[in-house]
């Protein structure tokens, strides 16, 4: 039997969403926070976790947690749905506004899993090239959302691998423009301090994800979805049973008791970023780009796959960009502790002075 002849083209067509493995010291490649839970909390962390009941099933649907954080955010219970991690959500978003023929907006490059989860779920992709600052392009969006108005429309903010914040007014023509779901994808919002929050009653179509992966519990895949009640209602059915595990809903409920020491981390986190950023930018043949995030996207004169494999050498893992034809010799690394990138930028000094 030829099974991959039972498979959906969009399908075959893709690759799995890569994930570097190779075993690493320094592990600046996917936008973590470099540091764990302070030691003070990680006793009364376990403890809770053991207070568990394993044998149980989790709550269905993690009502109570969605209205704390509904809470939290100013919102009401309805307009808030959790995931395991916003992956999930945006999964989800793709299979409930699936219908036939429809298509999602995406400018590129931006992160991954919007197009992988778009095709997936059958849906038709438009990618519209950013301008040359990284910004949305807006009459080439607004001549897109003209021509095939999509269901979807997906805007990381800050957007991943670039790092900037797109345009506020810019994302707010196209709130006004389209006729689907606008998706705010606020992933790196504990870096930026921005957010399109204070406008979910104005705009129908705005939906706001969040994530608690960044800030701390990347391991735990907590993602929150905010948007309209009637939207909220629909993707509920959509949403496996269980989708939240109880360790995890239980983490989510202890970072919201304990939210004050993840933001000091993400605060020293900033602060990290800023020498990071002065010091890349003093390396010659090296461009760091504008960043509202947890990383920093820069391109060098160099040959990037030889730095990268050097730095591989060194134990220090990043993300090369180079072999996508429209970011070739760009690199992204994340913030980690100060001794992590003084390391990182000792290394790249070695191999930019050879
Ligand atoms: C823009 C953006 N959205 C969502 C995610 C996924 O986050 P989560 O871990 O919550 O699935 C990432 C992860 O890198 C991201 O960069």
């Amino acid at each position: 039997m030829d099974v991959r002849a039972l498979i959906r083209e969009e399908v075959l067509a893709q690759r799995a969403y890569p994930v570097e493995t190779t075993p690493c010291r320094i592990k600046l490649d996917a936008n973590e926070n470099p540091l764990a839970i302070p030691p003070r909390l990680r006793e009364r962390f376990a403890k809770l976790l053991a207070s568990i009941d394993l044998n149980r099933y989790p709550e269905a649907g993690s009502v109570a947690l969605a209205s704390r954080f509904a809470a939290a955010f100013g919102v009401k219970a309805d307009q808030v749905i959790i995931g395991n991690g916003s992956d999930e959500l945006i999964q989800i978003l793709c299979a409930a506004l699936a219908r036939p023929g429809a298509e999602v907006i995406i400018p590129v490059p931006t992160f991954a899993m919007y197009r992988i989860s778009a095709l997936n779920s059958g849906l038709r992709v438009a990618a519209v090239p950013l301008d040359k600052e990284f910004d949305l392009d807006l009459p080439a969006l607004q001549e897109q959302l003209a021509a095939h108005p999509p269901a979807l429309t997906f805007l990381a903010w800050p957007n991943n691998p670039t790092g900037n914040c797109f345009s506020r007014e810019r994302i707010e023509a196209i709130l006004k423009a389209a006729s689907g779901i606008v998706v705010v994808d606020e992933a790196y919002f504990h870096f930026s301090g921005k957010t399109f929050l204070p406008e979910i009653d104005r705009y129908e179509n705005l939906v706001i994800l969040r994530t608690l992966s960044k800030v701390g519990l990347a391991a735990m895949r907590i993602g929150l979805l905010i948007g309209p009640p009637v939207l909220v209602h629909e993707l509920h059915k959509v949403r496996l049973p269980y989708n939240l595990n109880a360790l995890s809903q239980a983490a989510a409920g202890f970072y919201l008791d304990q939210e004050e020491a993840f933001l000091q981390q993400a605060a020293q986190i900033r602060g990290w970023r800023g020498e990071l950023f002065s010091a890349l930018a003093a390396l010659p043949g090296i461009h760091p780009r504008p960043t509202d995030a947890n990383f920093i996207f820069f391109s060098c004169d160099f040959d990037a796959d030889r730095v990268y494999k050097h730095l591989m050498e060194r134990g220090i893992l990043i993300k090369n960009f180079n072999s996508l034809g429209t970011m070739r010799g760009y690199m992204r690394i994340t913030v980690g502790t100060r001794e992590e990138n003084q390391e990182f930028l000792d290394a790249l000094r070695d191999i930019i002075e050879k």
